[in-house]
């Protein structure tokens, strides 16, 4: 497939499948970003792909699982292919292959490559290497700052919203979650590098960013180069995601930005006080909270308390009022009783969540929750997970109604499923849909809010575009 310099003879294509969360979807639009120097090219379907690449997650069973009936349903795609003389590589990257690269072997000998959520940038390298060997090629090494520096700084962007990574890795290590052993060690990328990648992306129209992390709110780096003035960096000459923003903010096209997932103990006081003097920090949080037990949340090992983060959320809200805010919860964690049940749904009552999203505990190999005693019986977690559904969805129609008859800025990004609709995502990140003409695809519009339903609003168009800081 490639010669001697490493460029490929022909042209190629390549399938990726994205599984789990955002990082998975940045980092398998940088794989293509990648590979496209190789000659590969994009394509939609499997079947008309040299090469399948599963960007796979392993943050519960299920998510897990599937990759294993995915690769099923590409056997026989790989059996024809070799039929025909075209011999389609197949490769399992993210998160289940950190995990269990050697499974995957077992269980799915068609697999030619396996690599890690921090080895991707190796992806053309790899790719020689199994066109010289016999058997599967694995790399599941733990080298994140080698791959940032590796990635393209030269981004594509197909469209006005990107997503930048600016922190990976996890060294929180709640008892149930895979993250720390799947992503490594809390790793942040450069205040620098990441302005660049911004730049680049602002200079292609992208006005729209969301920086990514696990722990988004720990990343830590030195100031910007050159920059500074007007920031106030921590005490000890550090910057936080706060003065992050509020630098990125300075950067003119930019008009839209926010961040996730948080953590609750990573809410520092630079932060909280960018979403008041921030304007292009978007009003809404991703904070999730998982329990309203402390029992359950020593249990997790979230390392605070209930309380703390109600206190956070309330600064949040006196800082700015109307925040939407979202969490993560997870019902039938080991031990968590009725009692603990009721906890969280007190939690959320209070909170008032403009949206979440609800888990059942998923036992995961190797973390110290799936050999805790008292393990929660499936019907119960179904019968859990079915009354706090039902309580977020009341809590986000209740959100979402209270804008009908106000005018919001709606930055319209794709079209709508009706002929003549756009949709569009309000400051709150509420889809809008609106009769509106294709030229304003990209454009913030003025919208006026005339029905909500639990997970969208409709509105009128009454402006050109313009921009959001006018409002
Ligand atoms: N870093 C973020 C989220 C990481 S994973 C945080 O700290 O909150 C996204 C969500 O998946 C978590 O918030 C949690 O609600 C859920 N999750 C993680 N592990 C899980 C498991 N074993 N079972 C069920 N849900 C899980
Ligand atoms: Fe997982 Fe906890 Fe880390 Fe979030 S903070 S990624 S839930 S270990
Ligand atoms: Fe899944 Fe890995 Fe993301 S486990 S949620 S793809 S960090």
């Amino acid at each position: 497939m490639f010669e001697a310099e490493g460029r490929p003879k022909s042209g190629k294509t390549v399938f990726i499948r994205s599984y789990g969360c955002q990082m998975n979807v940045y980092d398998s639009e940088r794989m293509a970003e990648l590979l496209k120097p190789h000659g590969y090219r994009p394509v939609d379907a499997p079947e008309a792909a040299d090469l399948v690449i599963l960007n796979t997650c392993h943050i519960r069973e299920k998510a897990a699982e599937k990759v294993f009936s995915d690769l099923g349903r590409l056997k026989p795609l790989k059996e024809e292919s070799r039929a025909r003389g075209r011999d389609l590589t197949v490769a399992v990257a993210g998160c289940v292959a950190q995990a269990e690269g050697a499974e995957i072997q077992r269980r799915a000998p068609l697999v030619d490559l396996v690599f890690g959520p921090q080895t991707y940038h190796r992806l053309p390298e790899l790719l020689a290497r199994r066109e010289r060997s016999v058997g599967a090629v694995i790399d599941t090494e733990f080298a994140a700052e080698e791959k940032f520096d590796a990635l393209a700084r030269d981004r594509d962007a197909p469209g006005v919203a990107a997503f930048v990574t600016v922190q990976e890795g996890c060294d929180k290590f709640c008892t149930f979650c895979v993250v720390p052993y799947t992503r490594g060690a809390e790793v942040s990328r450069s205040a620098s590098a990441i302005e660049n990648e911004v730049r680049s992306l602002v200079s292609k129209g992208v006005c729209d960013v969301t920086l990514l992390g696990q722990n988004v709110n720990a990343w830590r780096s030195a100031p910007a180069n050159g920059a500074g003035l007007g920031i106030r960096a921590n005490a000890d000459g550090s910057w936080g995601l706060g003065q992050l923003c509020r630098h990125l903010a300075g950067l003119d096209g930019l008009q839209r930005l926010t961040f996730t997932t948080s953590h609750p103990r990573d809410m520092d006081d630079a932060l909280i006080e960018a979403f008041a003097t921030v304007e292009k920090l978007m009003p809404f949080l991703h904070l999730p909270v998982q329990s309203g037990s402390d029992r359950i949340l020593a249990a997790m090992n979230r390392g605070h308390t209930a309380a703390d983060y109600l206190a956070v959320l309330d600064r949040l809200r006196r800082t700015r009022p109307g925040i939407a805010l979202s969490g993560d919860f997870i019902v039938g964690f080991p031990g968590e009783t009725t009692e603990d049940f009721e906890q969280t749904l007190a939690l959320i009552e209070r909170v008032e969540y403009a949206s979440a999203y609800c888990f059942k505990y998923s036992r995961r190999p190797g973390t110290p929750a799936a050999s805790m005693g008292r393990q929660v019986a499936e019907p119960e977690k179904e019968g859990r997970l079915a009354r706090l559904l039902s309580l977020i969805e009341a809590q986000r129609r209740i959100f979402n109604s209270r804008f009908v008859g106000e005018c919001l800025p709606v930055l319209f990004d794709r079209p709508g499923r009706r002929n003549g609709q756009l949709v569009g995502r309000s400051p709150h990140l509420q889809s809008v849909h609106a009769v509106a003409p294709q030229s304003m695809l990209g454009k913030i519009a003025s919208v006026r809010v005339v029905g909500a339903s639990g997970y969208a609003l409709s509105g009128e168009l009454i402006t050109a575009p313009r921009d959001q800081r006018a409002f």
